[in-house]
């Protein structure tokens, strides 16, 4: 700097994401399955500040979801089988979007379903109630139910069935969220895509497993459970990276993110937004906090906007 000049301030950043023309005011997403439907943290967190919502998955009608033991921590991940409890789609629109909707974030809802016609269904429901609805993530990854479920996301043609009959149901943006199981991850991601996603989102949980030495048998009553937390980042980081290369709609990445310089190698692999999950559980506080460190970081690098942190082009 030349002696006796100002260092001029670096310019406030703008967290702003735009995701299948829907604006969020900065790019941190609570994840599907670990806030509810936006009550619970009430109180614990400025909820208004998220960027969005994404509300328990949901399905045609209520589930009370898997018996036994549901949540289990290994020394850096949740393993879950909470097997989609939930009070079905009629109930949530009564009773919980009119709520989740004074909050201010973008509301995202998970949908779920064991059939092509339980999806669809569902959707064109979902999209009855728009615009209080501001995007359907569809959940095709979830690997802790019988019917459905993650067995959509495995295999590219039955993700582009019912992604197609979803979107034939519902003019509300369609993020479609994508299982890390998935034998061949591009190949569906190409599916959905050509099927009528606006954006993906990924990862869901890891297929993973835990057995109590004592009781000598596996810790869940269905055997499998879905691993989440710090553990999967780097395979979760690895997979944003690849599918931003293999198709050009938005990607939503999350998996283990739980600081803001996590949240930054996601935005850095070419991800649009994230979502944060099993780290508001231990840190009701991270989502905030990662927010702004995201500000500062980008003010302090000077990054005007998001887009201008990809290093996957
Ligand atoms: C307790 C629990 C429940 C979840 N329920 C859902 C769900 O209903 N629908 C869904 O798409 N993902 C669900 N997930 C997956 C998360 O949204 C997220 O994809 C995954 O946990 C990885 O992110 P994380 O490591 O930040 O938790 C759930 C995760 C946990 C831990």
């Amino acid at each position: 700097m030349v002696p006796g000049a100002i260092e001029s301030r670096p310019p406030e950043p703008d967290l702003s994401a735009l995701i299948a023309g829907v604006k969020f005011r900065n790019p941190v997403i609570a994840a599907s399955g670990t806030f509810g439907y936006g009550r619970e943290y009430a109180g614990l967190l400025d909820i208004g500040s998220l960027g969005g919502i994404c509300t328990k998955g949901l399905t045609l009608n209520a589930r009370t979801g898997n018996t036994g033991v549901r949540l289990w921590e290994t020394p850096t991940g949740l393993l879950n089988s909470i097997g989609l409890e939930n009070p079905g789609i009629h109930a949530f629109i009564k009773h919980e979007l009119p709520h989740l909707n004074t909050l201010g974030p973008v509301v995202i809802v998970n949908l779920s379903g064991a059939s092509v016609e339980e999806y669809a269904e569902g959707a064109r429901l979902l999209n009855e109630a728009s615009p209080a609805i501001g995007m359907i993530e569809l959940n095709i990854s979830c690997p802790n139910v019988k019917a459905g479920g993650m067995a959509f996301g495995l295999d590219p043609g039955a993700a582009a069935r019912v992604v197609a009959e979803v979107r034939r149901a519902a003019s509300l943006p369609l993020m479609v969220k994508l299982s890390p199981n998935a034998p061949d991850l591009a190949a569906v991601a190409r599916a959905c895509r050509d099927a009528g996603a606006d954006a993906l989102s990924l990862v869901n949980t890891f297929k993973a497993m835990a057995i109590d030495i004592h009781k000598k048998q596996p810790v869940f009553d269905r055997t499998f459970a879905g691993l989440s937390g710090p553990c999967i980042r780097p395979i979760a980081l690895r997979m944003v990276w690849e599918l931003h290369r293999a198709v050009e709609i938005p990607i939503v990445g999350m998996g283990g993110i739980a600081s803001a310089e996590d949240a930054l190698e996601f935005l850095m692999a070419g991800a649009s937004a994230v979502q944060v999950g099993s780290a508001t559980f231990s840190r009701p506080g991270a989502m905030t906090e990662i927010i702004e460190g995201i500000r500062s970081y980008m003010q302090k690098n000077r990054f005007a906007c998001l887009q201008d942190m990809n290093i996957n082009l």
